[in-house]
């Protein structure tokens, strides 16, 4: 078996390297492959880079992928891994807090194009996945806080206790409750037509938000804001009660938009229906695909975006 560790510049420096000679030393034939860090890499032309290394060092079926890093790392090197040789094995260390609840989970795997995110990949299961909380140590808190982030929207889909309790928690027992939650929904849905829906709460006018801040804003902080403000829209249509809407204010930070108002609802009264389906609450930890009628959500985002200014 040949071993190809793929990462990025940044974590290649922090401890691709590293892990590369100490696997080499123990006897692995194992070879480093990086890219520059960033979504800006997560490309069919990156992908393609990496597929000619490997092709050109004569890596056959007889292959196994490392990806060691961020969810760039894991959904690039995941997709690789699904189309070399028509399959290869796959172990994936994610490095990042996003990566390791949410990324590395759930076997989807893509790249970017210009005309959307993940629009490319395939639904590829690794063979394993290596969890290491103590990667966490050098990442950075921006990069803590998406998931942070994404831990809470676990718990608001699918465990109360987590939630409610998340402070209390060590890092690594909330990393697995949310694991769990993700595990639980992607076994009865891999294939993203049911249930696995719920993991975009949040997510519809997170993107939104982060689209019209010209990606200034960070997913995380984005996604937070679309939390919030998807509560609201719970709330305004009677279907979350005013305590449980104010739990959720509480554990994100106040909701910030990014101007114009216009920009931020683009994307929602493009869709002629005149409806958009959310992700929405009925309780913390009981969530539900609805229709909303546009008109409620401009008048949510329009009284925060009042609040803003
Ligand atoms: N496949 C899925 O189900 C799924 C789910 C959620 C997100 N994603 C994807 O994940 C990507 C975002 O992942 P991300 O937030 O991990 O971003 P990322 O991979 O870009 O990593 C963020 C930054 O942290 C650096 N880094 C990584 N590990 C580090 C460490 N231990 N110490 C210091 N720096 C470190 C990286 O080099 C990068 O600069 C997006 O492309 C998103 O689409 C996929
Ligand atoms: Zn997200």
């Amino acid at each position: 078996m040949r071993y190809a560790l793929i990462t990025d510049h940044i974590v290649a420096k922090l401890y691709g390297k590293k892990l590369c000679h100490h696997l080499h030393k123990m006897g692995y034939d194992i070879a480093l492959f990086s890219f520059p860090a960033g979504e800006a890499s997560k490309t069919r032309q990156t992908k393609e880079r990496l597929e000619d290394g490997l092709l050109k060092h004569h890596y056959s079926r007889d292959t196994t992928i490392i990806a060691l890093g961020g969810g760039v790392v894991t959904d690039l090197a995941g997709f690789l891994a699904a189309t070399y040789c028509r399959g290869v094995s796959l172990i994936l260390i994610p490095t990042t807090l996003m990566a390791m609840c949410d990324a590395a989970i759930g076997g989807k795997t893509g790249v970017n194009t210009p005309c959307g995110k993940n629009m490319i990949g395939a639904f590829y299961l690794p063979h394993a996945i290596h969890i290491h909380p103590g990667f966490l140590k050098t990442l950075p808190e921006q990069e803590l806080f998406c998931g942070t982030v994404e831990i809470l929207k676990a718990g608001l889909i699918a465990d109360a206790e987590l939630f409610f309790n998340f402070s209390s928690f060590s890092v690594e027992e909330a990393l697995g409750r949310a694991i769990e939650v993700k595990r639980r929904i992607v076994a009865h849905d891999m294939h993203d037509v049911g249930k696995r829906r719920f993991l975009n709460l949040g997510h519809t006018l997170g993107h939104a938000i982060e689209a019209a801040s010209g990606f200034q804003l960070s997913h995380g902080k984005a996604v937070a804001m679309g939390i919030v403000l998807e509560a609201k829209i719970s709330h305004r249509l009677g279907l979350l009660n005013t305590t449980a809407l104010s739990h959720i204010e509480a554990a994100f930070p106040p909701v910030v938009l990014p101007c114009p108002y216009e920009a931020i609802m683009q994307p929602l009264t493009l869709d002629k229906k005149g409806r958009f389906s959310f992700v929405l609450l009925q309780d913390i930890a009981d969530p539900v695909v609805k229709e909303v009628p546009v008109a409620i959500i401009e008048e949510i985002v329009h009284d925060a975006f009042m609040c803003t200014c």
